[in-house]
């Protein structure tokens, strides 16, 4: 379970368009974030989703008419930390940005004063359509609403255009943007992530089994508690991280470059990616005909992180170490031999641990000792590296 919308309250709009049949998705990832959800569904709506649907999703009443309980519209709106709106109809911007409240809907918005966020979703022709974006624009910059944009792409009505819902994932972000935690704010993160490639030639390199994941769950949840995140990525399948200034690279000298170049004026550096140790000691341009080659000579790739660490100006740095077995002691050696103020040391070897895994059972090594953690997926490793770090900054 993640914490990220921990004892928050949402009150999620549903209104009539078709995407309304995903809203019992969406209450199910805000849950999993551990929000509670409140439904409110037009009538509309229920054309699209069942009332009796969105109760089981949502494990409470779906609140529907305005005269069903007298004072719903106070009660509700009191309650909540944030109002969602998803997916919202032009109809229903038009009357909140109009201050129409003649059913339960609208008549919320009237009485909410916390932060609310708008998913729309319509045919883009409606979408386009000049009072739907002037109302949008009016609601963004006077009464600061978020707007969760629609997606270009296949809609509905068969038609092709921006209208589309925007994804699950991006409407929770926008969420836990709204709500969680800032304690990063003001900070500048670069965050690597993913393996490099070291090529002998054309086609051929040396890599590592790294998928990036850490660097990536890193990224985002530093992101999401505030800080302006760069994330400087080898060669992953991964989706970049929303918010995030993201930059690719392929080798250790190529990610060396970028870090030195992206490090001014940061104040962490955290170094999840697996960065290639060796490389062939020349790079062939064309394919090396295979007949010729009995042995490959390798050179040392720069080491970024200790490169870094020698600086007598340096940044805050988090580097990790990825050993086979229980070798604590050489994860304390590191601590010191690349100047870093944490290394975050794991058992490769272990299950449930190191390349690909979603989980990871991580030691985190300071200068005053070392601290244990259970296994956690990488998303709450995320959460205690970054709790450390915001704690070394208090
Ligand atoms: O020395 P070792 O590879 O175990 O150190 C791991 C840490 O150093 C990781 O944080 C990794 O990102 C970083 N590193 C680096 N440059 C290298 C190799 C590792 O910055 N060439």
């Amino acid at each position: 379970m993640k914490t990220s919308l921990k004892d928050k309250k949402v009150l999620l709009g549903i209104t009539g368009s078709v995407a309304a049949y995903k809203a019992p998705d969406l209450i199910k990832a805000l849950k999993e974030e551990g929000a509670s959800v409140s439904v409110v569904m037009t009538d509309a709506s229920s054309h699209f989703v069942t009332p009796l649907t969105l109760e089981i999703a949502s494990g409470g009443k779906v609140f529907r008419g305005l005269f069903d309980e007298p004072m719903a519209h106070i009660a509700l709106a009191r309650e909540a930390d944030l109002m969602l709106l998803a997916p919202a109809t032009a109809n229903l911007i038009g009357k909140f940005a109009s201050g129409i409240a003649d059913d339960l809907l609208s008549t919320l918005l009237m009485a909410f004063r916390g932060t609310v966020i708008i998913a729309p979703a319509m045919n883009w022709r409606m979408y386009e359509n000049p009072v739907l974006q002037k109302n949008l624009g009016y609601l963004k910059k006077s009464l600061g609403v978020v707007e969760v944009p629609p997606e270009t792409g296949k809609l509905a009505c068969g038609e092709e255009g921006m209208g589309r819902m925007a994804s699950i994932e991006k409407i929770v972000e926008a969420a836990v943007d709204a709500l969680g935690p800032q304690d990063l704010a003001g900070r500048k993160i670069v965050v690597t992530a993913g393996p490099t490639r070291e090529y002998m030639d054309a086609v051929r390199f040396i890599s590592n089994p790294s998928t990036g994941k850490m660097g990536y769950a890193l990224a985002r949840a530093a992101r999401r508690r505030g800080a302006a995140v760069t994330l400087i990525s080898g060669p992953t399948s991964l989706e970049p991280p929303h918010g995030v200034k993201f930059l690719k690279v392929e080798t250790a000298a190529e990610m060396r470059d970028s870090v030195l170049k992206h490090l001014r004026g940061s104040h962490a550096l955290i170094m999840a990616a697996a960065v290639g140790d060796f490389s062939p000691a020349t790079r062939s341009k064309g394919k090396i005909d295979k007949s010729k080659v009995n042995t490959l000579k390798l050179k040392k790739a720069p080491d970024i992180l200790k490169e870094i660490g020698s600086k007598r100006r340096k940044p805050l740095i988090v580097g990790f170490a990825a050993e086979a077995g229980e070798n604590l002691k050489r994860a304390r050696e590191k601590l010191r031999e690349k100047g870093a103020d944490f290394i975050v040391f794991n058992d490769i070897t272990r299950k449930g641990s190191g390349f690909g895994a979603e989980t990871n059972r991580v030691v985190v090594i300071d200068k005053k000792g070392s601290t244990e953690y259970p296994i956690l997926s990488k998303d709450e490793v995320s959460e205690v590296i970054l709790d450390r770090v915001a704690e070394s900054w208090a």
